[in-house]
């Protein structure tokens, strides 16, 4: 059993890993924690997910005494004859204690161990739980001297005490978004992480005897592409501009120099609405044309006029798209939502009548179709993000 801390936007992280490993395997814990029944799970793989922990104990009562007392017994005790110095950071998560309580665990842990010739150095805590950045700084929870303890306090009454294992890389993130050679922001380039929540979101088997191929027809600078062929898709890229082509193609040589790998990717430029494309294809996943950008929310005559012309896009290309794909092909989009000042969505037409065109939309078993927007505080055009099936 695994525990997953999610990002600023849960219901993201809690649908992709609702597709990954089934709705009945994921059970909300607390705001923003998950418990997933696993035996295996790989943080890096997933966008919406900060750090990832694999449960050792749970406390029936929610009672910080009882589950402090318990950590204290539990590594003074495993760690009495550790060869080599532990590094070791504590994390609360909806409990009402304040950092110092949280710091006293580790204080008197690391005063017992010392009496049995272990040295510990305690990561401090100035909030309840450390950051991301402090977790992935200090490898905490990549090997058996680092370790990040988890405790989180469920909304059942029960606590769940975890142990890291790894958080978000936000280096390996970094360098690719702001490290890729071609970036444009007029197109406005969707962040890795996002990418890897909509690939998951398609639920592709991951099949190393069949390396299945992941469409994205409104390629951009290619930042699905990227996150497709690093978790081991092929990759098929087309868009409407050349430029877009050219910018998608210099990215992933990069990515390939820099990887030292030859992925698998086709690239050539196409209108979504007509284009024929090659076989074969096992999901469709992509952000599509979003419209203009907006700096303040537009009149409600633009606004019509821009969501007129998306829709009718999106619309055109979902026609296209469903003559060419298999029934069961999976298919994740981005499309835009536009928020006004009061943070109130207008939603795209098709979204509703998306039966008409062939497609049926998933259901989450704890995430509705309304948590699937993607946006910052500051920002009108949201990602809404449709998952959906191709049927006869
Ligand atoms: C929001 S951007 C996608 C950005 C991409 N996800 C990235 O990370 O760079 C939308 C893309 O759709 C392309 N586009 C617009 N209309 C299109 C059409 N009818 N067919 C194919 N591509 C289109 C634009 O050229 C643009 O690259």
């Amino acid at each position: 059993m695994y525990i997953a801390i999610l990002g600023r936007q849960p219901a993201l992280g809690t649908a992709e890993l609702e597709r990954v490993f089934g709705g009945h395997n994921v059970s909300p814990l607390a705001p923003q924690v998950v418990n997933i029944d696993t035996d295996n799970f790989d943080v890096q793989r997933f966008g919406g997910v900060l750090k990832a922990g694999k449960v050792i104990a749970e406390v029936n009562r929610n009672d910080w005494h009882q589950i402090s007392q318990k950590i204290i017994q539990h590594y003074s005790d495993e760690w009495s004859s550790f060869g080599g110095k532990i590094t070791l950071g504590i994390s609360a998560y909806n409990l009402r204690v304040n950092a110092r309580d949280v710091q006293k665990v580790g204080i008197v842990l690391k005063q017992k161990l010392k009496k049995s010739g272990v040295s510990l150095r305690l990561i401090p805590n100035s909030d309840l739980a450390l950051s991301t950045a402090t977790s992935h700084h200090n490898k905490l929870g990549l090997s058996a001297n680092k370790v990040e303890l988890m405790i989180v306090a469920g909304t059942n009454g029960k606590a769940i005490i975890a142990e890291s294992t790894g958080s978000q890389n936000i280096t390996a993130y970094a360098k690719r978004d702001q490290g890729r050679p071609k970036r444009d922001a007029f197109v406005g380039m969707l962040p890795p992480k996002l990418a890897q929540i909509m690939i998951n979101l398609a639920a592709l088997p991951n099949d190393a005897d069949h390396q299945a191929t992941i469409l994205d027809p409104f390629c951009g600078t290619g930042v699905v592409l990227q996150e497709a062929v690093l978790m081991g898709y092929a990759a098929y890229g087309t868009d409407l501009s050349v430029k877009m082509i050219d910018y998608s193609h210099e990215n992933l040589q990069w990515l390939d120099d820099s990887f030292r790998k030859q992925f698998k990717v086709r690239l050539h430029p196409g209108d979504a609405m007509t284009t024929k494309w090659q076989q074969p294809i096992d999901a469709v996943v992509g952000e599509t044309y979003l419209g203009q950008p907006f700096s303040a929310p537009p009149s409600p005559a633009k606004l019509e006029e821009v969501v007129k012309n998306c829709n009718y896009i999106i619309t055109e290309f979902l026609r296209n798209l469903g003559s060419q794909v298999k029934p069961g092909t999976p298919v994740c989009i981005a499309v835009p939502a536009w928020r006004d000042k009061d943070g109130r969505f207008t939603h795209l037409p098709l979204i509703a009548t998306i039966a008409r065109y062939g497609y049926r939309p998933h259901e989450f078993m704890n995430v509705s179709q309304n948590d699937l927007l993607y946006f910052r505080e500051d920002q009108i055009v949201a990602r809404e993000l449709l998952v959906l099936t191709k049927v006869d």
